[in-house]
């Protein structure tokens, strides 16, 4: 077999700024040509240069095709050239679609964080005009709409695109307690932050209200304005009370978990086992005896259907099988824009990607507040059966948002939704190399531990390259908090003066 010595990449950048495709393609021949050569394709967003760069971020890696034969190399960039929408050339953008790897190995460093703006005006300055194609597809690429606030990763599927976006910045989160709600937090606090956006805050510690019901009395430095996020605890009672402090075209969400899961997260975090005078397995052989003995009637955690507490329905009182969980589902479906799932908090961060037109990179995260493993009870069959049946309404609602969430996800489209997953574990893994110089369990000054309970936190690499990102996702929720309370309280004295 003859030695292969090439490298080759190749990119398409879809400049939106200025609407001109710059097809290039460039080879390293050290070797005899072989005909089965590995190619890459790369799509990039280079309307997000600036922003990205300067940010220290890698381009949104748009869509990715590998080509090994020359005829399909030919195929795809017939199809970049003409795959406009509705054009008959869409058929090749499917099957050059297909032949997507993203976890190849032989990843070329065009996309490399630090080097991809120099490989960027590499392409543009390559020797060799008759490599470089330019094709302007001004009119017919991109559509009027997308402009050049953000293409969408269908753009790339099939260059049909019908719905464009404007990325919006208000959203609330109605915060449930142990679904990997402060990881969503953190995702939330970040645009906050970067945006200089109206976070509606607790005035202290980390409740706005609880349990007694939210009202904008327990926001921070509450002026009577309109807020793009929230993200909060809070004891939630209706929409209205929410809405109302919200800006008009924000966006409402929550996250829902697997009931036993949660139910043993709630548990152990929150040392029921000292309010029911037993422990979690020893509670569930008869429930009903330690709850009615020892249940508070107002608390923040409950110890019966947490997640439609936290959502505004107190459940802990009504029989198993009770129909008004089926009202109650039905008032969430049409209150809600969204119910994320933690067991598939990728696709779900999708989901909210694609909501609010944001980007991958406005959507990466590390886990915050995570128990360590070592503070994880572990629960028999019978025990899992028994949590579901004890929290008989938290099931019924996991099970409808589950089915929901999947509905969206097909909607959504499968691969399309497998690609981004992808591309966003990518995202991750490169950052978690960069950002975190230790993942610490105890002693972290910045956290707060439960009695006995090892929470996971993240150290900050002194030397990170995205280092204001990952500043930002190292930050406890503590921390991040008193940030942006000391920020309200520093322009609140600004604009007292
Ligand atoms: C960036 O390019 C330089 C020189 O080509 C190389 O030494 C370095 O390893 C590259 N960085 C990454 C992250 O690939
Ligand atoms: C692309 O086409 C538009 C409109 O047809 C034209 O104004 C523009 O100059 C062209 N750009 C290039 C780089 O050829
Ligand atoms: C393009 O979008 C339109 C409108 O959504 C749809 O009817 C059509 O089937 C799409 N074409 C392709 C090739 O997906
Ligand atoms: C959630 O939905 C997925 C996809 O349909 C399914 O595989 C999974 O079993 C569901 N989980 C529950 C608890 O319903």
């Amino acid at each position: 077999m003859a030695k292969v010595m090439w490298q080759s990449f190749c990119f398409l950048s879809l400049v939106v700024i200025t609407s001109v495709v710059v097809i290039s393609w460039h080879l390293f021949n050290n070797g005899d040509r072989d005909p089965s050569v590995h190619r890459h394709v790369h799509l990039v967003h280079t309307d997000r240069l600036d922003r990205n760069s300067k940010r220290g971020n890698p381009p949104d890696l748009l869509f990715h095709w590998d080509v090994d034969k020359r005829s399909d190399y030919d195929a795809v960039m017939d199809f970049m050239e003409q795959g406009v929408a509705g054009h008959p050339q869409n058929q090749r953008g499917d099957i050059a679609a297909r032949k997507l790897d993203l976890n190849s190995d032989s990843e070329p460093d065009s996309t490399d964080d630090e080097n991809w703006t120099k490989n960027k005006l590499q392409v543009d300055n390559l020797p060799g005009e008759e490599n470089v194609k330019k094709v302007n597809v001004s009119e017919s690429l991109v559509p009027k709409e997308v402009g050049t606030s953000r293409l969408r990763a269908d753009v790339a599927k099939l260059y049909n695109v019908t719905s464009t976006c404007k990325p919006l910045q208000s959203i609330a989160m109605i915060k449930t307690h142990k679904c990997s709600s402060s990881t969503l937090q953190n995702i939330l606090f970040r645009k906050a932050e970067d945006l200089d956006l109206q976070v509606a805050l607790p005035a202290t510690s980390v409740y706005m209200g609880s349990p007694s019901y939210f009202s904008r009395r327990y926001i921070h430095l509450d002026r009577g304005q309109k807020y793009n996020i929230m993200a909060s605890h809070m004891r939630f009672r209706s929409p209205r009370d929410v809405k109302q402090v919200m800006m008009d075209d924000a966006k409402y969400i929550t996250i829902l978990r697997d009931p036993v899961k949660q139910y043993e997260s709630i548990f152990t975090y929150y040392g029921l086992q000292k309010r029911f005078k037993a422990r979690l397995h020893d509670f569930l052989k008869s429930p009903e005896r330690h709850f009615r003995l020892f249940e508070p009637r107002m608390t923040r955690v409950v110890g019966r259907n947490p997640m439609c507490y936290d959502n505004g329905w107190d459940a802990r009182l009504f029989p198993e099988g009770n129909t008004r969980i089926d009202q109650f589902i039905t008032i969430l479906e049409e209150w809600y824009d969204l119910v994320l799932i933690a067991e598939y908090f990728d696709e779900s961060l999708i989901l909210l990607k694609d909501l609010m037109c944001w980007t991958l990179d406005d959507v990466v995260y590390f886990s915050q507040n995570a128990r360590n493993k070592d503070s994880v009870v572990s629960l028999s069959s019978e025990d899992k059966v028994a949590i579901h049946k004890w929290n008989w309404a938290d099931s019924k609602l996991y099970v409808h948002f589950n089915k929901s969430l999947w509905q969206k996800i097909e909607q959504y489209g499968k691969e399309r939704m497998e690609l981004e997953v992808n591309i966003l574990t990518q995202k991750k893994e490169k950052l978690a190399a960069d950002c975190i110089g230790q993942t610490v369990k105890e002693g972290d000054k910045r956290m707060w531990y439960p009695s006995g309970i090892k929470v996971n936190s993240f150290l900050l690499n002194p030397n990170a390259v995205h280092k204001h990102l990952c500043e930002q996702m190292t930050r406890p929720e503590n921390t991040f908090l008193n940030k942006l309370r000391e920020k309200q309280m520093m322009s609140f004295r600004r604009g007292r003066r």
